[in-house]
């Protein structure tokens, strides 16, 4: 009886220390450390009850996230002719940003309805034009091309995603095994992004031709094609012909663009880069050059203004800045200088008219217009952090402020369209994909060719 009646004392002891020692820990823990979010092998969508429907969501401050080691994907392409210095890409890692690292980190989650991925990476300054018109524009040193009349030149920066549609595979594997490497750059034939059988689904997020309009550009890489999903594209070439030297066929009409981006909320798109509300390009821009550079006045703009409107005694006239004024705009600005009267008032309005179609080509026209997208074109809702604000800075490079890119895209989890992958959750778990990263590129890409998406 005693030793019992000692071992239930014992017990009791013990039971008191632990149970101070709990209260110790428990009054020590009152505040639980934050979490802090991990890097994972593959991308981990979470199951969440709030979408994290913006950039700025709480979610993706504690998410876990996929660091992806960047290589060189698609290096040493060049466009075709009259498409010129496009390619910033163009040696891969070492060209990217100026060879700075990419720190490309991807982030997801996923609700009833959608899938959300959250991308991130290091881009320090922002390029938003996309084969704009330049008159006599700059030779490119990577190229042969004449660079006198019409060309298009300058890129946007994107980011684009790649995932297995129907089986797509080459000769290097199954997309399933390998991802792009497979389906996406088909036996080393420039160029193409086709697998031999199947389909890819490619979702390309640019700058210049989805952004403006809140989405990611929808795209199917099929055996024989490489096309846009069904439906009105958000952009359409700005072209009054079939080539890249054809010339601009509309300008911007002046009025603000304020538009509806696809996750519902609005914005006024910068007429320096965008092009949305638009009229007919107007004047002869061959006329408007031999004015600016006639020997004597009227015209004689060169006097003042230097060769191909920059490098003389008053200010530039070949910037980006120019597109943000309207037509009349420019048309009552120069009326309203006292220094340019004997050189300015004399031109007829056609004359005038001519000169703003070439002050236009010197400041570069968009090479694209952007549209609302319809049908499977608008499945893919993309919001950035690009503000209008690194856009003005983009053309003042001196104050360039832009470190990082992000972009959330949204979409379905099923589109049920045929063009599109489906993420059927009762089928599968895990599906692969590729990532491609590009720096005032469209055909050279640095990224990781497979990867896997695990929805918890
Ligand atoms: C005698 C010198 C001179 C000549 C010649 C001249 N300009 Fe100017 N221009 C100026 C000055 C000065 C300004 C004011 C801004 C500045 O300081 O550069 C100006 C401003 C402009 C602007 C900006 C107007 C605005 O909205 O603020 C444009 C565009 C322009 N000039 C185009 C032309 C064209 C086209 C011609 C040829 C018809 C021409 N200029 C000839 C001196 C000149």
């Amino acid at each position: 009886m005693k030793g019992v009646h000692r071992k239930i004392q014992l017990l009791i002891a013990l039971g008191l220390v632990l149970a101070t020692g709990a209260c110790e820990e428990d009054y020590f823990y009152e505040v639980p450390p934050p979490r802090v979010a991990q890097a994972t092998a593959t991308l981990e969508a979470v199951k969440v009850s709030t979408p994290p429907a913006t950039i700025g969501a709480s979610f993706w401050k504690t998410a876990d996230f996929l660091k992806v080691s960047a290589a060189d994907l698609s290096t040493q392409q060049l466009f075709g002719d009259g498409l010129m210095n496009m390619t910033g890409t163009f040696a891969g890692l070492s060209s990217f940003n100026n060879g700075a690292a990419p720190d490309l980190k991807l982030r997801a989650a996923y609700d009833n309805d959608n899938l959300y991925i959250l991308a991130e990476w290091t881009d320090t300054d922002v390029d938003a034009s996309h084969s704009t018109w330049l008159w006599n524009g700059p030779l490119d040193p990577k190229k042969a091309d004449a660079n006198l009349g019409w060309t298009s030149q300058r890129n946007c920066d994107k980011i684009a995603f790649a995932f297995d549609i129907a089986n797509a595979s080459s000769s290097n594997g199954l997309f399933s095994n390998v991802g792009c490497a497979a389906a996406c750059h088909n036996d080393g034939v420039k160029n193409r992004m086709h697998p031999q059988s199947g389909s890819v689904d490619i979702w390309n997020w640019s700058v210049a031709r989805s952004n403006p309009m809140g989405y990611a550009e929808d795209l199917t890489a099929s055996s024989d094609s490489f096309y846009a999903d069904g439906g009105q594209k958000m952009y359409v070439r700005n072209t009054l012909g079939s080539t890249n030297r054809s010339g601009p066929a509309f300008e911007w009409d002046g009025n603000s663009q304020s538009v509806t981006l696809g996750n519902g909320s609005n914005t006024v798109l910068d007429p320096a880069y965008f092009l949305l509300n638009k009229m007919p390009f107007t004047g002869n821009v061959q006329r408007g050059d031999s004015i600016y550079h006639s020997a004597a006045p009227p015209g004689d703009c060169v006097y003042c203004h230097g060769p191909n409107g920059t490098g003389g005694s008053a200010s530039a006239v070949n910037h980006l800045s120019q597109n943000k004024k309207s037509r009349a705009a420019l048309l009552s600005g120069m009326d309203n200088v006292p220094d340019m009267a004997a050189y300015w008032s004399p031109l007829s309005q056609a004359d005038k008219d001519d000169l703003v179609a070439y002050l236009r080509a010197l400041s570069g026209v968009p090479g694209y217009y952007l549209a609302v997208p319809t049908g499977s074109s608008a499945d893919i809702i993309a919001t950035s952090n690009i503000t209008p604000v690194q856009l003005i800075n983009s053309y003042l490079p001196s104050t360039n402020v832009h470190t990082k890119y992000q972009v959330l895209i949204i979409r379905k989890l099923k589109t049920n369209n045929t063009d599109d992958i489906q993420f059927d959750l009762t089928a599968s778990k895990s599906y692969r994909f590729g990532v491609a990263l590009m720096d005032n590129d469209g055909v050279n890409h640095i990224g990781s060719a497979v990867e896997t998406l695990t929805f918890k």
